[in-house]
């Protein structure tokens, strides 16, 4: 039980990376990096008592450096998911960004938190043991305004919950929508795809969105679509149905409203017969990524020597509504200067019954 800290890695500047592994009395470890506050290891307890390491990862510093575009366990900032055209206004004043995504910007830019050296502020080493990682994104960062204090702090609980809490803020009026962009396989990171997984998520509606995977504006009904996870389904079941959205999104890759109120609620599970594990995610924002891992090529060498296939992994990215800022009708991920910006998620291990 506790917190221990080891020496990961160096990055290719010669910084060097540690690693802090939280462990709960039940065996439960969650392990972070500071570089890139990434979530590097999820061990929880399955049916049989064994311990199932449930998300994507590297072995080395050079693996989350050379693999860019899977963000495996990363912590997105300044804006999690899509701006369009790169670009966007505040107070009259155009802030372009960079175009990562064709012409659009995706999770902040070519230099996102996720390859930024972080510093440990706290250390709590209780019966729930936490970690707080924390950064400075100087004004204009990534093309955003005003110089951000930004951290996350991850806590493991004694009832096998791994709990992430955001706080940041910043001297001037600016976007800050994080988000922590894990691979989940309920089976172990190693166990191939996750179609056979069942996903439930508390949403009547999902943003409608492009070939681009840029919102419309429109909110559209799940029901009787393959969008539909009020009651749980097998990612697999509808995934390659003749449908608009998937064909979009080349699979599920879709912003649900998570039926908002503004307050901590459960808004989707994971979980898997074969394991017997459920996976229970909450959060406060009023939006959530579904991503089946669409865009894995398949030639990654991830933790262990393990080779990841397409959609071997499934994100649930809680974050405000994709390009929110060009939606006045979307609740905005705007905040005032020296506005504190919170939001907490959860991820809650059981097993099924
Ligand atoms: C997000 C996006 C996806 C994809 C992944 C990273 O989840 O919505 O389209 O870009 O990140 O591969």
């Amino acid at each position: 039980m506790g917190i221990t800290k080891r020496k990961f890695g160096e990055t290719k500047n010669g910084e060097c990376v540690s690693a802090y592994l939280l462990k709960n009395a039940n065996g439960m470890e969650a392990e972070m990096l500071d570089f890139g506050a990434i979530l590097r290891v999820l061990k929880v307890p399955d049916k049989n008592g064994a311990f199932l390491d449930v998300v994507h990862g590297f072995d080395s510093v050079k693996g989350y450096e050379d693999h860019n575009d899977t963000y495996y366990g990363a912590t997105i900032g300044r804006c999690g998911n899509r701006i369009a055209g790169a670009q966007f206004v505040l107070d009259g004043k155009t802030y372009p960004l960079d175009a990562n995504d064709g012409k659009n910007n995706l999770h902040g830019g070519f230099a996102g938190y996720e390859h930024r050296m972080f510093t440990v502020r706290e250390m709590q080493d209780n019966d729930t043991p936490s970690v707080c990682f924390s950064l400075h994104s100087p004004d204009m960062d990534q093309g955003f305004p005003g110089n951000l204090d930004f951290c996350i702090t991850y806590q493991l609980t004694a009832d096998n919950t791994l709990q992430l809490s955001y706080a940041a803020m910043s001297d001037q009026k600016t976007i800050i929508n994080p988000t922590n962009h894990s691979y989940f396989n309920l089976n172990g990171h190693q166990s191939g795809t996750i179609l056979d997984q069942e996903v439930m998520i508390c949403a009547d509606a999902f943003t409608w969105a492009d070939a681009e995977s840029i919102p419309t504006g429109e909110l559209v009904s799940v029901e009787g679509t393959p969008m539909d996870f009020r009651s749980f389904h097998t990612i697999g079941e509808r995934i390659d149905q003749e449908d608009t959205a998937l064909k979009y999104g080349n699979g599920y890759d879709h912003n649900y409203c998570v039926n908002d109120t503004g307050k901590m609620k459960k808004i989707a599970a994971l979980r898997s017969a074969r394991s017997g594990i459920l996976m229970e995610v909450e959060s406060d924002l009023p939006g959530m990524q579904l991503y089946t891992g669409n865009f894995i090529k398949g030639n990654q060498t991830g933790k262990g020597g393990v080779c990841y296939p397409r959609r071997s992994g499934v994100c649930f990215e809680t974050q405000y509504y994709p390009d929110a800022i060009h939606h006045p009708e979307f609740k905005q991920p705007v905040y005032a200067a020296n506005e504190t910006m919170r939001s907490t998620t959860r991820y809650h291990f059981s097993i099924l019954s």
